[in-house]
């Protein structure tokens, strides 16, 4: 199973001691604003439980981000093959979500950075893919801190046709691209 080390974080395997800052980071309204709702409690512990089982199967996935000066968990970072069938499918995405108190210091990108790596060099992907609401303009900041380009707009299939959430945008990075900013 892999963990992945940056300067500052651990990417890890889930542990039970997660799920409970994890249901707190899913409560709060302000992580989920770009989501159709907060997660509860038994929503939350759903969504740790499919991270940690698609670890155990595949040895990589969303994995559960430590802050290495105090081990505190802080949300999740890494790679994902949606299960849902979106326009681009199949792929595999790079994602993210940390607890508020951790925005703002470059710790997603510092992670996802890595997961990136990961997906090039370890399962040997030539493109990865992000993709957000319209309005998740952090989450669009992150993808163009990882240069990222820009793929245009799809409408997300699981979303109702009237949820201001539809529209996302879809970044996309080449192997060949990350290689060259290297
Ligand atoms: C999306 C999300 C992970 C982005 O978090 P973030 O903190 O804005 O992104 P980063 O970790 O890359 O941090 C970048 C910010 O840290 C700042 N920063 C501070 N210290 C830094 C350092 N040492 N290195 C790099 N950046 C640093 C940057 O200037 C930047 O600030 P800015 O946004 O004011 O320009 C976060 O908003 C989140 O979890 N949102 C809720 C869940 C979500 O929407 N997920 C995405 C669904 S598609």
């Amino acid at each position: 199973m892999t963990e992945i080390d940056t300067p500052r974080l651990l990417l890890r395997q889930w542990q039970d001691s997660d799920y409970q800052p994890f249901a707190r980071l899913n409560a709060d309204v302000d992580v989920m604003a770009h989501f159709p709702t907060a997660l509860d409690k038994d929503a939350s512990n759903q969504m740790a439980n499919k991270c940690r089982q698609l670890i155990n199967d595949n040895g990589w996935g969303f994995w559960a981000v430590e802050l290495k000066e105090n081990r505190a968990f802080i949300g999740f970072v890494g790679l994902h093959r949606p299960t849902i069938t979106l326009p681009f499918s199949p792929c595999v995405e790079v994602g993210w979500r940390l607890a508020k108190a951790y925005w703002g210091k470059g710790l997603a990108t510092e992670a996802a950075r890595e997961a990136l790596a990961f997906g090039f060099m370890t399962l040997g992907l030539d493109e990865i893919v992000s993709f957000t609401a319209t309005s998740n303009k952090q989450s669009e900041a992150v993808m163009k801190r990882l240069h990222m380009d820009y793929k245009g707009l799809f409408e997300h299939p699981s979303l109702a046709k009237d949820s201001p959430l539809l529209k996302h945008h879809l970044y996309g990075l080449t192997k060949a691209k990350w290689l060259s900013l290297k």
